[in-house]
C-alpha cells in the first residue's frame, strides 16, 4: 500500500430537516453578514430558498442575494459577483445550488483578496485567505461540497480550469437528498456518471496491494449505480437519493482515492475542453461520452487493474467487457455515449486538443500524445 494523507475539515449535516439549521450553523462562527449565491431559480421552486430565508431571518443572519451563475460557471460572472460582495462588506458566502454555485463560490473566495480570480487557475498564485464558505447542497455530483476544488470556464480564453486549496473547503455542507427530487432525470443520470468517474480516476491509478483502498472504492461504485437505477425509476425514493447522495461526497472528499497517487483525470480533462468549446455540455454527459473511450485506449497498459474493476463493479472477468456493460448502463440512465450526439464533429478535433494540451494533467496510467487523444476521440466518435 503507498504512502497517503488524509485531511478533511468540513463538517456534514446530513439527512431531513437538515436546512432549517444553516443559520444557527454559521452564527456558531461568528460570522454576521453572508452572501447568498444561487442559480437560475431551481431552489425557489422546491423551497429551499424559503427554508434557508426563515433559518437566516431566525438566528439574525444579515444576507445580501445573487443570482444567475450557470451551469459551467464563468469567470465573468464570478468577477461581478465578487464585486458586488466587496461592495456588500459580507464576511462569507452561503452557496445554495449544485457543483456550478459551489465552484463559483469556492472561487470567489480564493480570489477574493487577489486582483483577479483567475490567478488562482493554472496554480500560478495560493490564496493567503480566503472568505468561509457555507454549502447547502441540492445535487449531488461533483463532490464539491466535501473537498477543496473549484472549476471555472474563461471564455475569453477558451480555458475550463480548475484550482484546489484547503482554504476553500466548505465550513459546514447541508445535505438534504429530500430537495434532489425535484431534480429532472437528465440531472440524477448526471450525478451518478460524475460521481462514478471520480471513483474510477481514481481506481485505475492504484497499485492492486490496496485491498482497502479498492474495496471501499468498488463498493461505491456499486452503491452509486444500484441507487441510480433506483432513482430512474422512483425519483422521490428517498432512501435511494440518501445513499446516492454520501456515496457521491465521499466519490471526491479523499475518502475513496486512499493510496490512489492522486488519480489519473485525463477523461476530466478532454470532458473539460469539450465543455469549453460547447458550455451547452453538461460535465457528466461529456464524461459519459469519453470515459469508455479512455479505458479501451488505455486497457494494455494496466489490463489487472481493469479487469478487477470489471470483475468486482460489473461481475464481468475482462475489463474491456466490463466497459461495455458500463456503457450500457449509462444509456440505459440516457445519457449520451458518442461526441455526436454532443453536437461535435471531427473537424472540432483540432481545437479540441488545443484545449486539452493546454490544461495538461493526462496521462499517468500511459502517456498520450496528440495522435492518441486522435485515437480516444474516434473511440467515443
Ligand atoms: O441553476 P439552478 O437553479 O441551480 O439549477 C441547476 C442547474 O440547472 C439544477 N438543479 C440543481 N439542484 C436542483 C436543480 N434542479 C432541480 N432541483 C434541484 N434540487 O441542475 C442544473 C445543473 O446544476 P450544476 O450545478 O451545473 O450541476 P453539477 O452539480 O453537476 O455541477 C457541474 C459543475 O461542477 C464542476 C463541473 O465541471 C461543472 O462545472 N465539477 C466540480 C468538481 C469539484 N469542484 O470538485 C469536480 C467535478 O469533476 C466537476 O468538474
Ligand atoms: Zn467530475
Amino acid at each position: 500500500m503507498d504512502n497517503f494523507q488524509y485531511f478533511n475539515p468540513t463538517q456534514v449535516v446530513f439527512g431531513k430537516n437538515t436546512i432549517e439549521s444553516i443559520g444557527k450553523n454559521i452564527k456558531k462562527d461568528k460570522i454576521t453578514k453572508v452572501m447568498l449565491l444561487a442559480g437560475s431559480g431551481s431552489i425557489k421552486q422546491n423551497g429551499v430558498y424559503d427554508k434557508v430565508v426563515k433559518s437566516l431571518n431566525s438566528s439574525q443572519i444579515e444576507f445580501v442575494e445573487y443570482w444567475g451563475v450557470r451551469p459551467n460557471p464563468t469567470l465573468v460572472h464570478a468577477e461581478e459577483v465578487k464585486a458586488f460582495a466587496k461592495a456588500n462588506n459580507i464576511d462569507g458566502i452561503l452557496a445554495v445550488g449544485g457543483g456550478s454555485v459551489i465552484d463559483e463560490a469556492k472561487s470567489i473566495s480564493g480570489g477574493y483578496y487577489l486582483d483577479s480570480i483567475w490567478d488562482l487557475f493554472g496554480a500560478k498564485v495560493q490564496p493567503k485567505a480566503a472568505l468561509p464558505i457555507y454549502v447547502i447542497l441540492t445535487l449531488s455530483a461533483t463532490g464539491t461540497e466535501m473537498n477543496s476544488f473549484a472549476v471555472l470556464s474563461n471564455e475569453d480564453e477558451k480555458r475550463k480550469w480548475s484550482f484546489g486549496s484547503p482554504l476553500v473547503y466548505p465550513k459546514i455542507s447541508i445535505i438534504d437528498p429530500s430537495v434532489q427530487a425535484t431534480l429532472p432525470k437528465r440531472q440524477t443520470a448526471n450525478g451518478g456518471v460524475d460521481s462514478l468517474s471520480h471513483l474510477m480516476e481514481n481506481y485505475f491509478m492504484s497499485n492492486l496491494n490496496n485491498e482497502i483502498g479498492l474495496t471501499l472504492n468498488e463498493v461505491t461504485q456499486r452503491t452509486v449505480i444500484s441507487q441510480i437505477d433506483n432513482l430512474m425509476e422512483n425519483p422521490n425514493d428517498y432512501t435511494a437519493r440518501a445513499n446516492f447522495a454520501w456515496s457521491s461526497t465521499i466519490a471526491l472528499n479523499g475518502m475513496t482515492s486512499i493510496g490512489m497517487l492522486g488519480g489519473e483525470w485525463t477523461s476530466h480533462a478532454i470532458e473539460h475542453a469539450l465543455s469549453i468549446l460547447n458550455p451547452e455540455v453538461a460535465h457528466a454527459e461529456g464524461l459519459s461520452v469519453i470515459f469508455p473511450a479512455f479505458i479501451n485506449y488505455v486497457y494494455d497498459a494496466k489490463p489487472e487493474i481493469f479487469d478487477r474493476w470489471a470483475a468486482n463493479v460489473y461481475g464481468i472477468q475482462n475489463g474491456l467487457e466490463g466497459t461495455e456493460v458500463m456503457k450500457s448502463k449509462f444509456k440505459s440512465w440516457s445519457s449520451p455515449t458518442t461526441l455526436r450526439e454532443l453536437g461535435f464533429s471531427k473537424s472540432d478535433y483540432p481545437e479540441i486538443i488545443k484545449c486539452i494540451e493546454e490544461y495538461g494533467r493526462t496521462g499517468r496510467i500511459k502517456q498520450l500524445s496528440e495522435e492518441s487523444f486522435i485515437k480516444i476521440l474516434d473511440l467515443a466518435y
